[in-house]
């Protein structure tokens, strides 16, 4: 794999509605970075199994994978409650997980000229696809917190959902995502904890911007 020299990378790993792709987002735009919210990945996969269950199989997602560009991931459906579910179940299968890694490698290690480095953030992030990060987070917040964000955000999207419905489901994707064999989230030693229950968007981003601004001398 091409490796480029001297570029800034930032892993991120959280639970899920906890505000770290809107983090993320800020981060990468603000430090000029290559953005990917892993997540978006295994609901690529999530969407194709559901939407071609016949031809489901290794050999078919592994196509779509090669093939994938990040702008298909910016597609509104892969955004559902239902395709977050379906993608945490295939995201414990280990030959699903290979297929993503090295699109996840790639990007993480390759970004195009254009950027300064990259951002990526996801459940295995920061010790397993990008261990050598010059910057480590571990994004939370409550999980009523994070259910009444993601509730919010379904609302906009004009989903007919209730909140006890989506507590319910972020629940059970916590239970999935901490207990799993297979990449299970951790917060690792030398990531940084950022609870987002009290903090908005702006705060939450220059918090962290303080952070990286005084390591990198700026
Ligand atoms: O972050 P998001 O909610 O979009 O992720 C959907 C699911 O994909 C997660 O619940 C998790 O099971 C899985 N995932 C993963 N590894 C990552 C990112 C997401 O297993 N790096």
């Amino acid at each position: 794999m091409i490796k480029r020299k001297n570029i800034l990378k930032i892993a991120i790993d959280s639970p899920a509605a906890a505000g770290a792709g809107t983090l993320a987002k800020a981060l990468s735009k603000h430090y000029n970075l290559f953005y990917l919210d892993t997540g978006k990945i295994y609901r690529f996969i999530a969407y194709l199994k559901l939407k071609f269950p016949k031809k489901f199989n290794h050999k078919f997602v592994k196509k779509k994978i090669i093939s994938l560009e990040v702008k298909e991931l910016a597609n509104k459906s892969l955004l559902s409650d239902e395709i977050g579910t379906e993608a945490s179940k295939i995201s414990k299968i280990k030959n699903i997980r290979k297929l993503v890694h090295s699109f996840q490698l790639n990007f993480a290690y390759n970004p195009p000229n254009r950027f300064n480095g990259s951002c990526l953030d996801g459940r295995d992030i920061t010790y397993k696809i990008v261990p050598d990060a010059d910057f480590k987070f571990y994004i939370t917040a409550s999980i009523k917190t994070r259910a009444l964000r993601r509730f919010k955000e379904l609302k906009k999207m004009k989903k007919k959902v209730t909140y006890l419905e989506v507590l319910k489901s972020i629940k059970k994707r916590d239970k999935s995502d901490f207990n799993r064999k297979i990449s299970p989230l951790i917060k690792t030693k030398d990531s940084l904890l950022i609870n987002t229950t009290n903090l908005n968007k702006r705060s939450c981003f220059l918090k962290i911007k303080k952070i990286i601004d005084k390591k990198l001398n700026i």
